[in-house]
């Protein structure tokens, strides 16, 4: 493979480096177009455009493979708990026992939350939606922890880290008890991290926690499953707002924002209304397939398609098979998977959704184990952003450490060439 592309335009040539990733992956390196040819590219939605190189995540969408650090998601999954994978996705390589061992107990000494934020989560109506409470609570810890904004260094940077990754669980088990009307606990040290984060979330006032092996191990499978994707949505977001040297925190918040919305993250909530839906009409798969191939509605099947995957969605088999042991275990049956094995099938079957790729992905089963785990549907977004924490640290933290300029795309200008003002009396 050549190491040069020309591009060739009204009679001139011009040359650009093309670079090789670690797994063969080829980009042209585009960054002196515009000083050498007057000319940008346009690409919406950045289909075909590398915004940094990256050495987190590699996923390959054709052959449905994801890896964390070169770890493969199904090893992970199976072998790796959460606390583990976050320390490999943002420090770069898997923990000894030492190391672990720093890692969460320096997350410990920092599980306190401000009492003050309670008055800000009170602040809220109970009709608030998780995913905005949440987003608005990160962005306010700043105000209780200063340092943690403009970190420079990687020692600074550290502690912004292992603050974040402290109570960003007390502030997600506190927006689900905010809308069950609960007491607003903290959580316990001598429990592991998802564990603590489980007891946060669901102890009762009057009861003792009753830890559920079955629930903490699929709830750390699924937080696994979630904590990285390369450069999605959300964490571009995270990215380009970390870019402008904003604390992490707020890029945080901004990255959480992104994720809210039903083509991203809030997926998984929409997808079980859908089911919820389909399952209230009688379980009619097919009114909703063709609704979801009318080009006129703008109904789409929830849960399928993928900006990369061209096949199956890895993550999606595991919870796949995750939901069948959970639901087994637990002795749950839950209508709602039939109808969602219902329509995967039908879709696998049908020449719409076989022409276009589009198969399950990450969030068309996760929400049948959340549900099964007890946690409300408004949750499930805010579970998907608990999961995605550790990935958007180390991305930012990437970006920074690389010292990646601050994002600032180029435009094509449609709009009207200079004409002269108008006066209001002859508009
Ligand atoms: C996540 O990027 C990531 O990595 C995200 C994520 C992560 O871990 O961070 O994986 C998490 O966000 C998963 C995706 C969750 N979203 C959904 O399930 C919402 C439903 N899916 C779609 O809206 C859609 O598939 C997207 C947004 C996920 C991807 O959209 P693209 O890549 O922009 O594809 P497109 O909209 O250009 O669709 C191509 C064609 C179109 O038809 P034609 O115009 O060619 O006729 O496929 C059709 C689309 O109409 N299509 C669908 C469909 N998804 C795509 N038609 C019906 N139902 C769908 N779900």
């Amino acid at each position: 493979m050549s190491d040069k592309a020309t591009l060739e335009y009204n009679g001139r040539k011009y040359e650009f480096p093309v670079i090789k990733g670690s797994e063969d992956e080829f980009a042209i390196d585009i960054r002196s177009l515009r000083s050498s040819s007057g000319m940008i590219t346009i690409d919406s939605g950045y289909k075909n455009t590398g915004s940094c190189e990256s050495a987190i995540t590699f996923l390959d969408g054709e052959k449905g493979m994801l890896r964390y650090r070169g770890y493969s998601i199904e090893d992970l999954a199976e072998k790796a708990d959460f606390l583990e994978v976050a320390f490999l996705l943002i420090f770069g390589e898997l923990p000894n026992e030492e190391q672990l061992d720093t890692f969460h107990n320096d997350i410990k000494a920092e599980s306190h939350v401000d009492e003050e934020m309670k008055k800000i989560l009170h602040g809220f109506p109970k009709s608030a939606h998780p995913m905005g409470v949440l987003s608005s609570l990160t962005s306010a810890l700043i105000a209780f922890n200063p340092t943690s904004v403009n970190v420079k260094s990687e020692k600074e940077m550290y502690h912004a880290i292992i603050r974040i990754l402290a109570k960003f669980p007390v502030l997600v088990a506190w927006c689900m008890r905010k809308k069950k009307g609960l007491p607003l606990d903290y959580g316990d040290d001598a429990l592991g991290y998802v564990e603590n984060l489980h007891k946060m979330m669901f102890k009762k006032p009057n009861k003792e926690y009753e830890k559920n092996k079955i629930v903490i191990d699929a709830l750390d499978k699924l937080l696994i499953l979630h904590a990285d994707h390369e450069q999605n949505c959300s964490t571009s977001t995270v990215r380009i707002v970390g870019s402008s040297h904003a604390g992490l925190f707020v890029s945080l918040s901004a990255g959480i924002s992104a994720l809210w919305g039903p083509l991203h993250g809030g997926a998984n909530q929409a997808v079980l209304e859908m089911l919820e839906a389909i399952a209230a009409d009688g379980g009619d798969t097919k009114k909703y397939m063709a609704k979801a191939k009318d080009k006129n509605d703008p109904f789409r099947l929830m849960g399928f398609g993928h900006r990369v995957y061209k096949n199956f969605d890895p993550r999606a088999k595991i919870i796949k098979n995750a939901a069948d042991e959970v639901l087994a275990d637990l002795g749950i049956e839950d209508p709602i998977l039939e109808v969602a094995k219902g329509l995967e099938k039908e879709a696998l079957e049908d020449q719409y959704f076989v022409d276009r790729k589009l198969y399950p992905n990450v969030d068309f089963y996760s929400g049948i184990i959340y549900r099964a785990l007890g946690i409300p549907t408004e949750m499930f977004t805010v579970m998907f952003a608990m999961g995605r924490l550790p990935g958007w640290i180390a991305q930012w933290r990437e970006m920074r450490l690389n010292n990646e300029p601050i994002g600032r795309p180029r435009q094509v200008y449609v709009g009207e060439t200079i004409r002269p003002f108008m006066p209001l009396d002859r508009r």
